[in-house]
């Protein structure tokens, strides 16, 4: 209820200030800044794959980019708008910096979506929105994505085709990783990683005692996303699909979340808190999750790649103390969650022909490798992961590929256009299991009758 007066709140400001902007006013808001990429010389002369269209562009247009803000993401994205408009010196891209958490840069975009504003062209989307969203986008298929798509993974164009319509070009995909510090794990005489969470629990403990011992009073087992959002839906699900314990929902839409072994594996989960990890666990984020990590203070983190390219800057206390490897198991194989983001042009943008072409030219080949190198963005389309130049970079993109292959999908397909209402049911549940104020049996037989009510779907008692 609160959460939704806020993000009323935020929206109409967002939807003023950037009014404001188009006026030649100046704007900050506390849920996205504004800010025209750097300004680059025009027309180079070359212009073959830099993303220049050709003559069939509008000529002084803006065109706003809705982009992420999580690590190096807004950087990379004003980079890449620079080297548009290099191309295509008729068009001003302004990046437009959204929230971190899922629900709250959904919150963003749905006011101006339920406005029909004309202020927003491109936007960073989930891949778990486009059924939530899809009676707000434009089928970039009748923009020319029906030449590239197929470059892509089948099944994240399969995830972004609603209704026969291709509602986001794949921009990045990802997938939840185990960090791990291979000085420690020397050190406290393990040949690897663990590849069970009762092992994880094991190291851990024992490597936090140790360097405690030594005087690290900081110190932490493991870190992880605990905080009741969509983070804490994909680290769940992990657990869960890993102890053969389903996906919330099935693909042919039965529930299946109140079985045995979900319950067991959440249960066993819930003991981390305040024992290898930190009793704040439960409120942290990505972002919180590598702070710790990066400051040397974990012996293990899950997370996305993104954290990989952070983790070995020249800042960073654990460059070259670390690799990645898949995450640990229950009594099933391990499973990583697929995550990652599309682009997507607005119903309500002015500009659809120069905003998709904008789209296409950030998912486009080149685009995507510099993502990849410079900040280790797991690409989307298949020939980057035999590029010689992103396999040096990010050698784990070959390791672990079969990982990014067989990721496993968040029910966002079966449960549309409820899934942020189902995926908030289920991360409610885990939140109040780990905070100690339920246990996974109670909880997971009320989010059994919570999604019925909402859904309609059979349930049963089985993955
Ligand atoms: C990452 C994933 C995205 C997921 C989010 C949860 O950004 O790419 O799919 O929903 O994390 O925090």
């Amino acid at each position: 209820m609160l959460n939704k007066r806020l993000f009323t709140l935020l929206g109409l400001l967002l939807i003023l200030s950037l009014a404001l902007v188009a006026c030649g006013g100046t704007s900050t808001t506390n849920s996205g800044n504004t800010e025209t990429a750097t300004e680059v010389p025009a027309d180079t002369g070359d212009t073959a794959d830099t993303g220049d269209t050709g003559g069939d562009m509008a000529e002084g247009i803006t065109l706003r980019l809705f982009a992420g803000n999580v690590g190096d993401e807004l950087a990379l994205s004003k980079a890449a708008a620079a080297r548009f408009m290099e191309a295509n010196p008729g068009i001003t891209i302004e990046v437009v910096d959204t929230p971190d958490f899922v629900e709250d840069r959904l919150g963003t975009y749905l006011q101006l979506f339920e406005a029909k504003s004309n202020q927003g062209d491109v936007f960073q989307i989930d891949v778990i929105w486009p059924g939530d969203l899809a009676e707000h986008l434009i089928d970039l298929n009748q923009y020319g994505a029906a030449d590239v798509a197929g470059e892509h993974f089948d099944a994240i164009i399969e995830n972004n085709t609603v209704g026969g319509q291709l509602l986001g070009i794949p921009w990045f995909t990802d997938a939840g990783l185990l960090y791990y510090r291979t000085d420690l794990l020397e050190k406290y005489g393990y040949d690897g990683p663990p590849t069970t969470w009762t092992e994880l629990e094991e190291m851990a403990a024992v490597i936090q005692e140790g360097e405690r011992g030594e005087g690290n009073a900081d110190f932490w087992g493991y870190v992880w996303q605990g905080n009741a959002y969509e983070g804490l839906t994909c680290d769940a699900l992990e657990w869960i699909a890993s102890n053969d314990g389903g996906t919330i929902v099935t693909p042919d839409k039965v529930i299946t979340i109140n079985n045995p072994n979900a319950i067991e594996i959440v249960d066993q989960a819930s003991g981390w808190v305040d024992t290898i990890s930190p009793p704040g666990v439960t409120g942290f984020g990505e972002e919180d999750a590598r702070g710790v990590w990066q400051a040397g203070n974990a012996a293990f983190m899950r997370n996305w790649p993104y954290a990989y390219s952070l983790g070995n800057a020249d800042d960073s206390v654990v460059k070259d103390k670390f690799d990645v490897s898949p995450l640990p198991a229950g009594k099933g194989s391990p499973a990583a969650t697929l995550g990652g983001w599309q682009l997507a042009v607005s119903k309500y943008s002015d500009h659809p022909a120069e905003a998709a072409a904008f789209a296409l030219f950030l998912a486009s080949y080149e685009e995507q490798k510099v993502r990849a190198i410079e900040a280790s963005y797991n690409p989307t389309i298949k020939a980057l992961y035999e590029d010689a130049d992103v396999l040096a970079a990010t050698p784990f993109f070959g390791s672990l590929y079969d990982v990014f292959i067989n990721a496993v999908a968040r029910p966002s397909t079966a449960t549309a256009p409820q899934y942020s209402d189902t995926s908030a049911l289920f991360f409610r549940a885990v939140h109040s299991v780990l905070t100690g104020d339920s246990d996974a049996t109670t909880a997971f037989a009320e989010l059994e009758l919570d999604l019925q009510d909402l859904l309609g779907f059979e349930a049963r008692q089985q993955p």
